[in-house]
């Protein structure tokens, strides 16, 4: 990310700052020890300061262990809306890098949330709010990558109407890929999106209320409640490197060549051993001789998770808006039967998805289970006898 800054803040770093004649309380708050990027905060309070230590409850997840290794097909449409933007998350899979939940909130929570452990990726299918934060208040809508750094205190306020979020949490760093960026951290003029369409925190509100304030604190596998009794957005100023954002899918700038371009070009975000791809409306190859859509490929290393929302996806057969397919290691994938046919000649797709590749194999949940259909494993097969490929 750019520099970016908000509110007031001394010349220099690491001198007294006052407001009236209070002394303010800088926290740096950094990656990697004191080497990665950082943000500086001035708070009215101590960021330690609690008043009461509440439970601490532990992440129980429920696995389902299948029967048999195949492609799969999952439909998050039947699920129902519920909770809020935190315990609303219902985990479909996940691995020791990444968690991928599908949260559909009906309301606020109550206090406010940090992950202590982890950045999180919440891609905005349907809804749009505003993610009041330590660093401030950043609005999202539909389409959004809306991206909260691990420590960063906020709380969600939804706009009325649906909301169906895909989301992502990793133990690891969610950054933008390293080949996008020159020595300096600019993003390059080849990058499929550019410093303009990722939106910081515009307005800062140093809140001064005194009172009770539950705080949630996501930490060594569980949630640790805390009562303080400030209002934790209390910071006068901020500047650096460390912040959530905004990035619209509709923003990034999709790659076509004269034949097929393989996946990496959607490449939008990464994290540790896995990545996340945008799949955009886009102009298709050109070549009179193309197959527009992907060969069939055995990604031997990786597991591909694509959620679908919205368009046709020309090579899919049985998908919706809402649905995912999981094609894991160790089996080859491709168009279905007869997609390759139907594809030659087109010129364009308003496919949008948004693909997670792990290089780890992914664990499903029980929820995974109940919305799995398992005729999806057979939609290549076709019952007509194969023709015989060879003479005599
Ligand atoms: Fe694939």
């Amino acid at each position: 990310m750019r520099y970016h800054r908000l509110g007031d803040l001394p010349a220099k770093r690491h001198v007294q700052f006052r407001e009236g004649g209070t002394l303010l309380t800088e926290e740096v708050m950094g990656y990697e020890g004191f080497s990665g990027n950082e943000s500086i905060l001035y708070h009215l309070h101590s960021p330690c300061r609690v008043m009461e230590v509440g439970a601490f409850t532990p992440i129980r997840r429920e696995e389902w262990v299948p029967p048999a290794h195949v492609h799969r097909l999952t439909n998050t449409r039947p699920v129902e809306p519920e909770g809020d933007p935190h315990d609303g998350r219902r985990l479909l899979m996940w691995n020791d890098d990444v968690e991928i939940s599908i949260c559909k909130p009906v309301r606020e929570a109550e206090g406010f949330v940090r992950n202590g452990e982890g950045d999180e990726v919440i891609f905005v299918h349907e809804g749009s709010g505003v993610l009041d934060t330590v660093f401030g208040r950043l609005p999202f809508q539909a389409h959004d990558y809306v991206l909260i750094p691990r420590g960063t205190t906020h709380r969600f306020e939804l706009d009325p109407g649906p909301q169906t979020w895909l989301a992502f949490a990793t133990p690891g760093e969610i950054e933008t890929p390293s080949r996008y960026r020159n020595r300096y951290g600019q993003l390059l003029e080849h990058a499929p999106y550019s410093q303009r369409d990722f939106h910081a925190p515009g307005e800062l509100v140093t809140h001064r209320e005194r009172g009770e304030f539950p705080l949630r604190v996501r930490a060594r596998g569980g949630w640790q409640e805390y009562v303080l009794d400030y209002h934790p957005f209390d910071v006068v100023g901020w500047d650096g490197y460390v912040y959530p954002y905004t990035f619209s899918i509709d923003d990034f700038e999709p790659v076509a060549g004269r034949v097929h371009m393989p996946p990496p070009v959607h490449q939008t975000f990464q994290g540790p051993n896995f990545v996340i791809c945008s799949f955009c409306p886009r102009e298709l190859d050109w070549d009179p001789m193309a197959v527009p859509i992907p060969y069939h490929h055995s990604n031997l290393q990786s597991e591909e998770l694509i959620y679908y929302v919205s368009g046709e996806f020309g090579s899919r057969k049985g998908v919706s808006v809402g649905s995912m397919t999981l094609h894991p290691s160790g089996l080859p994938h491709g168009p279905q039967p007869g997609l390759v046919e139907k594809s030659l000649g087109a010129r364009r797709t308003e496919e949008l998805a948004v693909m997670c590749d792990t290089f780890r194999p992914l664990r499903l949940s029980a929820l995974a289970q109940e919305l799995d259909d398992p005729s999806y494993a057979l939609s290549w097969y076709e019952p007509a006898p194969l023709e015989a490929t060879t003479a005599g």
